[in-house]
């Protein structure tokens, strides 16, 4: 069973709420479905290598994969090492590839096969005595959420998700989309649950492990110069942003069903509004941290006028960087009459005493001019400035960036006198970037994710509830937008212009980051 707090040092001196040195989780397997897909490719089995490369898995970590191809274990020890040589983060190390090479298995099978299954939990029972793993596992379900009942009900059968029978801890990891509105999400969600327990369920939103992202719990609450000033007092305006450049690739049929709300704003958006929104939690521990989060989720309003404050778009022919793209609808595999959104946009409220009156404006899109993702505070204007007119032309509103992607960091943007012997107030920036203040690098979100289901460590996992509160968010834009079509932008553009009138009608505008 999961703990708040997973102490593996049996050091006595040493403090166990002490996060600060290297944690190794103890003998594990774990377990892949879905491992020839393109997330176990580009993101788990590089991950995994980087953990070994940092010497934070286990001597005896065993990595299985099960797929339905017909193969033994050097076919999945080559699919992994290509993996890995493509797109880990840290240097090759012949050493450190052998040494997990040496512990991965392949389990050959369809979802639908006994005797796989059977063979599954044979291999791991047998791992007990040869990698000492004494019964710890998790499973990652890199699989569409369609499959989940059948692998699940496998998993049941063979007694493997079952911690008394195995002995050691076991854990499901669930990767969105958690669900396609809240009725299925609480479907799936109990289905889960009934198999391993919520304790033992994390479900991956990638977002939470980035450290921009778990450094606003720091910016906010390990100092004091912010909280004053973080609430609708002081706060005009929040603008939360997740753009990209790039388009759907080759993810056409999961994406046409799915669209940038469900993908995009449903999971990574609400948590980054949940965090700047959220009050401080009691302690710094996983119960604390969800339950603030949950009750911001909850408080969340969605405006009664949709058609002037959700605004869904979908992208066109156009230029990015000096080359031509296709428009959305021209992509492979994309019906020709499609209308699902590749952007939206939103202005929402947080019904709390800290922020009742102050819009939060979240959106996303494919095929925008940059990637980038950001949250920006925007403060309001002094009430009375003692300057003529003419002075503050150029001041615009206190604005506190924080950076998500690229460029990492945080920006306080603020008026200032220009240097002369006038006297003209100027917007300035104060910088603050990871990669010029830190050495070290930080470690892609599916390190830290994968290391902490294996230390069982839940505190960057959402809670069915958040995933439920945030489907109660998404659902009335959903039902709004069925069968409209969406507006259209050209590619390589900040989206439809309905989005600026958005803003507009408000008296604002969308910052260009
Ligand atoms: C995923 C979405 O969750 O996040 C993708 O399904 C999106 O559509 C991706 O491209 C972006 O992740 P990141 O970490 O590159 O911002």
């Amino acid at each position: 069973m999961a703990t708040e707090l997973t102490e593996h040092s049996h050091n006595p001196l040493r403090d166990p709420r002490d996060r600060r040195l290297p944690r190794v989780p103890e003998a594990c397997a774990l377990v892949v479905f879905g491992i020839t897909g393109d997330l176990a490719r580009k993101k788990l089995l590089p991950a995994f290598y980087d953990l070994a490369n940092r010497g934070l898995l286990p001597t005896n970590f065993a990595l299985l994969g099960f797929a339905r191809r017909d193969w033994g274990d050097g076919d999945f020890v080559s699919l992994a090492e290509k993996a890995a040589r493509d797109y880990a983060r840290t240097p090759w190390r012949d050493d450190v590839w052998d040494q997990l090479a040496g512990n991965m298995k392949f389990i050959p099978g369809s979802f639908d096969d006994d005797d796989a299954f059977d063979n599954l939990a044979k291999t791991l029972k047998d791992m007990g005595h040869t990698h000492g793993i004494q019964g710890n596992a998790a499973f990652f379900l890199s699989i569409p959420p369609a499959m989940f009942p059948v692998v699940l009900q496998q998993m049941q059968r063979t007694g493997m998700a079952d911690n008394d029978e195995s002995g050691g801890w076991r854990r499901v990891v669930v990767e969105k989309p958690f669900g396609h509105d809240l009725e299925s999400a609480i479907e799936l969600n109990t289905l889960v649950d009934d198999v391993f327990g919520w304790r033992d369920v994390y479900r991956i939103d990638h977002y939470l492990g980035k450290e921009t992202v778990q450094n606003l719990l720091a910016l906010r609450f390990a100092n004091t110069l912010f909280e004053p000033v973080w609430n609708a007092h002081h706060v005009d305006s929040v603008q939360i942003t997740m753009a990209e450049d790039g388009g759907i690739g080759s993810r056409a049929a999961f994406y046409d069903e799915t669209g940038a709300a469900r993908d995009v704003l449903q999971n990574h958006l609400l948590q980054l509004l949940a965090l700047t929104a959220m009050e401080e939690p009691v302690q710094f521990i996983p119960s604390a941290i969800r339950t603030e989060k949950l009750k911001v989720l909850r408080a969340v309003t969605v405006p009664e006028d949709l058609a002037s404050y959700a605004i869904r778009g979908q992208y066109e022919q156009g230029w990015l960087a000096g080359e031509r793209v296709a428009g959305y609808r021209q992509e492979k595999d994309v019906p020709e009459d499609s209308s699902t959104e590749t952007y939206a946009a939103l202005r929402l409220g947080v019904e709390t005493r800290r922020w009742a009156g102050v819009p939060f404006y979240l959106r996303t899109g494919k095929r925008l001019p940059r990637r980038v993702t950001e949250i920006a505070l925007s403060f309001r204007k002094a009430p009375h400035l003692p300057f003529a007119k003419t002075d503050t032309e150029e001041l615009g509103h206190n604005q506190l960036v924080v950076r998500v992607q690229p460029d990492e960091g945080m920006t306080l943007k603020f008026g200032s006198k220009v240097p002369g012997s006038m006297m003209e107030v100027r917007d300035v920036s104060m910088d603050f970037l990871y990669g010029e203040t830190f050495t070290e690098a930080s470690p892609e979100a599916y390190e830290r994710l994968l290391l902490d289901v294996l230390l069982g460590d839940a505190m960057l996992f959402p809670l069915n509830e958040e995933v439920e509160a945030s489907w109660a968010v998404i659902d009335p834009l959903e039902d709004y937008w069925a069968g409209a079509q969406p507006h259209s932008y050209r590619a390589g553009e900040w989206g439809p212009d309905e989005a600026d009138e958005m803003l507009a009608r408000d008296g604002r505008v969308w910052r260009r980051p």
